[in-house]
């Protein structure tokens, strides 16, 4: 009987290796590039390469393999270098592509390899990981069941998002689908959650507003932010989401609360078409390559709640998906629909007519974030809902200029009290005490006797935020401190 440990060599089986031993020669393969362009290079003579691994080029250069043909491969370049040209000489590394991870990188803009943008110091980071990794497996996730607070009043009382969610923002462009999810950002503040937002494709004037709005409202030490720009090469545009996901992923793994936005989603569907195209692959439906369905569901799956016995981590994503003149049913969106839990719908009409934020709540659902709304806050926002849906439908026959009945027309009239107060600029996202605040406050009609509703609705929220009213205390005792409030406030000037 051999009691011998595997992999244990006694003196008998190295025997019998040795006698097997035969010297060979390694070979390593020796590519050379035939041609390059569009930040895409095509190389020959590496006939073992394998799918996403690293190719190193004699001038140091290195691409990512994309497309493996009969005799050539095609490889996404990851860094742009002019003295790369055709016949240099190219190998493989049996590596992937990975990225430095860690807290190093908050308060940090990187690009998608992680080389900072911002001109600082490269950060000394101790962890690398994988940029294509699988999602977590099933038995180490946790039902969504913790909110995350996006300070936005639609949001959190009508389509709650939970922790380890995953919500499309959906919208024409200039709709403010960028604006809620800063928003969203800027309502981490203070409440442990890190954050990562990937901006693909925008100019850069757009990504310095960005970055310049995160800094003034102090959540840029708690952010990632990840840059492709829009002069970047589609390859760059391509890895940015999937960079972002590592990072958040990292953290996540490590017990935290990450919140991560892809802006947006389109774009980086088409930078993968132009790849595609670029590396002659077939077009699918829109001139799509066929696995755009599947590239986005490995990203948006990776978004999860870990179980405590994993960390208890989570990773909420927030895509955003730019649509054009309305339509969702177009192939992007309508993948993205059924990849995520539920959408955000912004309205051109609504933003037209000065409804901000724009949201359309009849098109736009959570479904699982309920579970995870504050329970006070659930029941409050129920009723509000009702009342906000009914006026919705009601509002339609007021468009025919028919009389109505009395009953109704207090209806409608409530209901556009209720619209006005939904209103919300941005970059003021709301505590939950102030959400509950305001519910109470409509639910119980306190607003609508007052002359200037809005300027008390903000008086109101400017008070509760300093009154530290706990969220569990009894509605009596909140209905209470609002009467209290509304009261003082009369006698307070407008500010
Ligand atoms: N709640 C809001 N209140 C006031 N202005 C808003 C609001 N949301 C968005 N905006 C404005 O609308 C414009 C478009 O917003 P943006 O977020 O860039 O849209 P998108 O990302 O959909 O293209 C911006 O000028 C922004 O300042
Ligand atoms: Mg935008």
């Amino acid at each position: 009987m051999d009691t011998n440990l595997p992999g244990l060599n006694t003196s008998s089986n190295a025997q019998a290796k040795l006698e097997q031993y035969r010297p060979h020669l390694r070979i390593t393969e020796l590519g050379k590039v035939a041609s390059i362009g569009d930040g895409i290079v095509w190389v020959e003579g590496l006939p073992s390469a394998a799918m996403d691994e690293i190719i190193l080029f004699e001038n140091g250069g290195e691409a990512q393999v994309f497309h493996l043909g009969k005799d050539r491969i095609g490889a996404i370049l990851l860094n742009q270098r002019d003295s790369l040209i055709a016949g240099a000489s190219a190998q493989l590394t049996g590596r992937r592509l990975d990225i430095g991870v860690g807290n190093e990188f908050l308060g940090r803009v990187i690009d998608p390899l992680g080389n900072p943008l911002d001109g600082l110091p490269v950060p000394t980071f101790s962890r690398r990981r994988s940029l294509e990794v699988s999602s977590p497996p099933i038995p180490s996730r946790e039902f969504v069941a913790r909110p995350l607070i996006s300070g936005v009043k639609m949001i959190d009382t009508m389509i709650p998002i939970g922790k380890g969610q995953r919500q499309l923002i959906i919208g024409d462009a200039g709709t403010g689908k960028s604006s809620l999810a800063l928003d969203t950002i800027i309502a981490q503040k203070g409440r442990d959650v890190l954050c990562v937002y990937v901006l693909i494709s925008q100019k850069r004037s757009s990504v310095v507003a960005t970055i310049e709005t995160l800094r003034q409202a102090g959540v840029l030490d708690i952010t990632c932010v990840v840059v492709a720009e829009a002069t970047t090469t589609p390859g760059l545009k391509f890895l940015a989401p999937f960079a972002g996901c590592t990072l958040a992923e990292e953290w996540m793994w490590s017990g935290r609360d990450v919140l991560v936005v892809y802006d947006d989603l389109t774009t980086h569907a088409r930078a993968y078409r132009e790849l595609s195209l670029l590396l002659r692959r077939p077009p699918g439906r829109e001139a799509y390559p066929g696995d755009i369905f599947y590239l986005h569901s490995r990203l948006l799956e990776r978004s999860t709640a870990l179980a405590s016995k994993f960390g208890g981590g989570s990773m909420t994503a927030l895509p955003i998906v730019e649509t054009e003149q309305g339509e969702i049913a177009a192939y992007i969106p309508t993948n993205l629909i059924s990849i995520t839990d539920g959408q955000i719908y912004l309205d051109t009409g609504l933003y037209a007519r000065g409804f901000l934020p724009a949201i359309d709540i009849t098109r736009s659902v959570s479904r699982i974030g309920g579970k995870a709304q504050v329970p006070a806050i659930k029941t409050e926002a129920g009723r509000m809902k009702l009342d906000y849906l009914q006026f919705l439908e009601l509002e339609v026959f007021t468009r025919f200029g028919a009389r109505l009945e009395a009953g109704v027309e207090a209806k409608i009239k409530r209901g556009r009290l209720l619209r006005e107060l939904l209103k919300q600029d941005r970059l003021s996202p709301l505590t939950p005490e102030q959400h509950m605040a305001w519910l109470i406050a409509f639910n119980d009609s306190k607003f609508d006797p007052q002359t200037q509703p809005l300027a008390t609705l903000q008086k109101l929220l400017s008070r509760v935020s300093k009154q530290n009213m706990a969220m569990t205390a009894t509605r009596e005792a909140w209905l209470h401190l609002i009467e209290q409030d509304l009261q003082e406030a009369q006698h307070e000037p407008a500010s």
